[in-house]
């Protein structure tokens, strides 16, 4: 028999935060030319209109609002299982980075990091994880975190925590809901060229962004993540450009 490396994720459904910009832009771009349905989160109302737009209303809905807030995310998962009356996926990406030492971070920098990040991180995916155990038939949970998950850096010690409880969090899960047929995914790459990375040192069209993973490439990682047979999980995956040193 022909070995069938791949499932498709057509007309699956997808809720994916963070998705004005940068890598949850592009995978909604990658996942709805896959053949998937997409549910936009992020707070900038007309970004995700626009995205929208651009990847047709049959195909994707927004609903915009903050990551921090609990309700939210039973709200934007609700818009996604209204529209489509299942959901498959959540892509839990909304993130943000604010570098320097741990005494040069004000207080408001340093909770906007662990409440978006990490509480954030908890919140899409306890709503996704209560949907798909009232659907009964599994589901997959993708957390993007960060190569910062596995090591330290240099004036990101912040950051790279809540990277690291991404990683605990996704590692703890898989084991909590594997028997329950819901993979739990940890993409994570190294810099990438997005608004993220225009940080102390880079601006826009700086060479260093030449050599960073491209929002396209997490991308690509995410849907084929998505892709492999159900009997197959993907716990973690590092990404680093050909350029980037380890
Ligand atoms: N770029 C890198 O070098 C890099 C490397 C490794 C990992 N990552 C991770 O990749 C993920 C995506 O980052 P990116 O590079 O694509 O950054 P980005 O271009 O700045 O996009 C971040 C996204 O998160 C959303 N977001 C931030 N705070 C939010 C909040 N409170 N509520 C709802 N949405 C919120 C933003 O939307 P709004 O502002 O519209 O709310 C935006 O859509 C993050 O988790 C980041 O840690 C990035």
């Amino acid at each position: 028999m022909t070995y069938s490396p791949t499932r498709s994720i057509e007309n699956t459904v997808a809720v994916i935060t963070g998705a004005s910009a940068g890598i949850g832009k592009a995978a909604a771009h990658a996942l709805v030319a896959a053949g998937a349905r997409v549910a936009l989160g992020a707070r900038r109302k007309d970004r995700l209109d626009a995205l929208v737009e651009s990847l047709g209303t049959d195909k994707a809905v927004a609903v915009a609002g903050d990551v921090r807030e609990p309700g939210y995310n039973d709200a934007l998962i609700a818009a996604a299982v209204d529209k489509w009356g299942h959901l498959d996926t959540v892509v839990a990406n909304a993130g943000v980075g604010a570098y320097g030492g741990i005494t040069d971070l004000d207080d408001e920098q340093i909770r906007e990091m662990v409440d978006t990040n990490y509480l954030g991180t908890v919140w899409s995916v306890r709503a996704a994880v209560r949907q798909f155990r009232a659907q009964g038939d599994g589901g997959d949970v993708v957390i993007v975190s960060s190569v910062a998950g596995f090591r330290g850096g240099d004036d990101e010690a912040v950051y790279a925590g809540t990277k690291h409880a991404q990683v605990g969090l996704g590692g703890s899960l898989d084991r909590e809901l594997r028997a329950e047929g819901i993979r739990v995914s940890l993409i994570c790459p190294a810099g990438t060229s997005t608004e993220f990375a225009l940080g102390t040192g880079r601006t826009e069209g700086s060479p260093e962004l030449d050599a960073y993973l491209r929002p396209d490439d997490v991308a690509h990682a995410i849907v084929v993540t998505l892709e492999q047979p159900r009997s197959v999980r993907t716990t973690v995956w590092q990404l680093w450009s050909i350029e980037q040193p380890s």
